[in-house]
């Protein structure tokens, strides 16, 4: 079924076994001086070890001012080669190829991470992200760093890499000389098309020089920058064109740039949504053409293949969710894959905050270094909730060999994360639970759903430990006096609520209440939203609330932010608004005022034996949190 994926293929001279390739992707795991970690090198072994024919590496900067996060990678020195060779062998020992994606971050960094200079690029001109202004290069500066490129290459070679791959993408220095959205040059770097990619072509001659006339040299370029006077698909197909004469050996095709959220893209934009630009690049071409942005599924990869519309897939998050996805997908094991959510909770939202980077659903990731080892010693372990924390809790300690059971009182598993998936740009979570759902059936745990794991089964079935993972509920506070009419928002979400009428009011503009709000708002309902601060969705992640806040204004939902509820009586809502107090006549008022921990049996079993609470039952949380509690809590009971 999926012959073209795993057939090899040749990049240059270069053999790949298939045609799965990882994505380039900053962890922030190596030290402050971009050494290789153990958990580095263990991080990348396990991509090996599942099967991917191709690793580009996270992007390894060139000089110290190049990089744009601290604990990145780097290849600016010969002291770099040692701890980075180690890392190439274990990816080696799995018949895995690796290629360092080298780079420098021109004006997208900031002195916080470029050890406190000045950016540097083609113009003078700030990122809209990073806003750090940038001084413009001079010729000579342009000559170094064009050398620097071809010393790390050098290196890399050294260190046994396969290959490098120029980051020529999302409005990094290379990018930002090659677009007139950037650089705006009179001399021969700027202009003209060809006067823009000068620099590229000095970077390859420099590299060939250095290197040999067989190393392989790979090109990641933006389809489209999507922004004002940005490149287009039509530039850069002939820029392809022209990197192919120069030598480029296959070309990779993301797309955007810094300020845009096509690069990394969350679940709101649909799945490879960018393939149609890799296709635009093949015409233009005869090398490998890769393509890459929210491909997951191994069958949609063979299809990408199989219409002409590239030559190998590339998955970034994808790999991160499930480094074993190559494997399982051979095996047909197809339910097996833990597909990446989209969320931008763990992998970007921790890399910009500058962490190393997690990931939502796999909890293991960044520990691949710790091997779980069976207990000598089983328990019969009780998980009290089938939400995100109590299936990691019971993954975490059946993995560990002790017998598990699971009790959920509804009907299906994922709790509060399960109502996640129910707007309509957020269906790729209930892929988590799907998949939960086979591993714990898979790892033999017992899962009693429609039953309460209450204080006498604990007793009476004589369990040696309890995990706590019943979650949170609903709350309104004090303040707000309210009557039976007010409707929960995770009911009204499910549909448990009965039909909404025609004019609605949500209590609360974090994430649950906008949810509901636009909810309500594809229902063709009319919405206002009341929320105590001074804007609503604080609380959300930076790469989602575009989505959603265009949801918000595409529905016509109402907002009014400083609201201070009072009452809620017979559908008639009071509130105090600078100073004044108003009301709003409603059919349906729902309330997502907040949330507190559902931890009764915690409190029962007081002084039983060994209970513990995780997830949002011991303090609301975000999933990619709870998550994590749920499996360490797990391995380790
Ligand atoms: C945490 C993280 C770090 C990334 N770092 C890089 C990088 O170093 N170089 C690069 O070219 N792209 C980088 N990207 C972009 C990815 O390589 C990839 O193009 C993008 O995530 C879209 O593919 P996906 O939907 O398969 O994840 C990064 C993405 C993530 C999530
Ligand atoms: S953290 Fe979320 S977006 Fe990132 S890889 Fe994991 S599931 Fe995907």
């Amino acid at each position: 079924m999926l012959n073209l994926l795993f057939s090899p293929l040749k990049i240059g001279n270069l053999e790949i076994k298939n045609r799965l390739v990882v994505s380039p992707m900053v962890c922030n795991f190596c030290t402050a001086e971009g050494e290789a970690t153990e958990r580095f090198i263990s991080y990348m072994a396990e991509k090996a070890k599942g099967g991917w024919g191709l690793i580009i590496t996270e992007n390894y900067a060139i000089t110290p001012e190049a990089r744009g996060f601290a604990h990145m990678a780097c290849i600016y020195d010969d002291k770099h080669i040692d701890s980075h060779r180690k890392m190439v062998s274990r990816v080696h020992e799995h018949d895995a190829k690796i290629i360092m994606q080298i780079t420098h971050a021109g004006r997208q960094t900031n002195h916080l991470m470029n050890t406190g200079v000045q950016p540097i690029a083609p113009s003078a001109i700030p990122c809209p992200a990073n806003q750090e202004t940038p001084r413009e290069m001079c010729v000579g500066e342009i000559k170094e760093i064009v050398s620097r490129f071809g010393d790390a290459a050098k290196r890399a070679k050294a260190a046994g890499f396969d290959g490098v791959e120029i980051h020529g993408g999302h409005g990094y220095l290379l990018a930002e000389f090659m677009s007139p959205y950037s650089n705006k040059r009179v001399d021969e770097y700027g202009g003209v098309l060809m006067n823009r990619l000068r620099i590229i072509r000095e970077v390859i001659d420099d590299i060939r020089a250095k290197t040999s006339p067989d190393f392989p040299i790979l090109f990641r370029i933006s389809s489209m920058e999507l922004m004002p006077g940005g490149r287009t698909i039509q530039d850069t197909m002939a820029i392809a064109a022209v990197l192919e004469k120069w030598g480029i050996c296959s070309i990779d095709i993301s797309a955007g740039t810094y300020g845009d959220d096509s690069t990394i893209p969350s679940m709101a934009v649909s799945r490879a949504w960018n393939v149609d630009s890799a296709e635009e690049v093949k015409k233009a071409v005869k090398i490998p053409v890769m393509a890459v942005g929210r491909i997951y599924d191994p069958i949609v990869a063979e299809m990408v293949l199989a219409s002409g519309k590239a030559d190998l897939v590339v998955m970034g998050r994808g790999s991160l969710a499930d480094p074993a996805l190559p494997k399982k997908a051979q095996a047909g094991e197809f339910d097996k894959i833990r597909e990446c959510v989209g969320c931008l909770q763990g992998c970007i939202g921790k890399l910009i905050a500058g962490f190393p980077i997690a990931c939502l659903v796999n909890p293991q990731l960044g520990f691949e270094d710790q091997v779980i080892e069976k207990t000598d010693k089983p328990k019969r372990v009780c998980v009290a909730g089938g939400g995100p924390a109590g299936i990691e809790a019971a993954r975490g300690a059946a993995m560990r060999g002790h017998d598990v059971t699971v009790f959920e009182q509804s009907d299906r598993l994922g709790g509060a994360f399960g109502i996640a998936a129910y707007p309509p740009y957020k269906g790729d979570i209930a892929s988590y639970i799907s998949w939960a759902r086979t591993e714990l059936a898979g790892l033999g745990v017992h899962v009693r759903m429609g039953e309460k794991a209450a204080a006498d089964i604990v007793r009476s079935e004589k369990f040696d430990a309890v995990i706590v993972a019943t979650g949170a509920k609903s709350f309104v506070p004090d303040s707000i006096k309210a009557d039976a009419g007010l409707i929960d928002a995770r009911d009204l979400i499910t549909a448990q609520a009965g039909e909404p009428g025609q004019n609605c009011v949500v209590l609360g503009g974090g994430l649950v209440g906008v949810e509901a709000a636009v909810h309500l708002g594809w229902l063709g309902r009319k919405v206002t939203i009341l929320e105590m601060r001074d804007k609503i969705a604080a609380d959300i992640e930076g790469g989602v609330l575009p989505s959603l806040l265009e949801l918000v204004e595409r529905y016509g939902i109402k907002v009014i932010t400083g609201a201070v509820i009072s009452e809620v009586s017979g559908g008639l809502v009071v509130y105090e608004h600078e100073g004044q107090r108003h009301r709003i006549k409603a059919d349906t008022v729902v309330s997502a005022l907040g949330l507190k921990p559902d931890n009764a049996l915690a409190d029962e079993l007081s002084g039983w034996g060994k209970v513990v609470v995780v997830g949002d039952a011991s303090v609301p949380q975000k999933a990619l949190e709870a998550i994590r509690n749920g499996f360490v809590t797990g391995v380790s009971i």
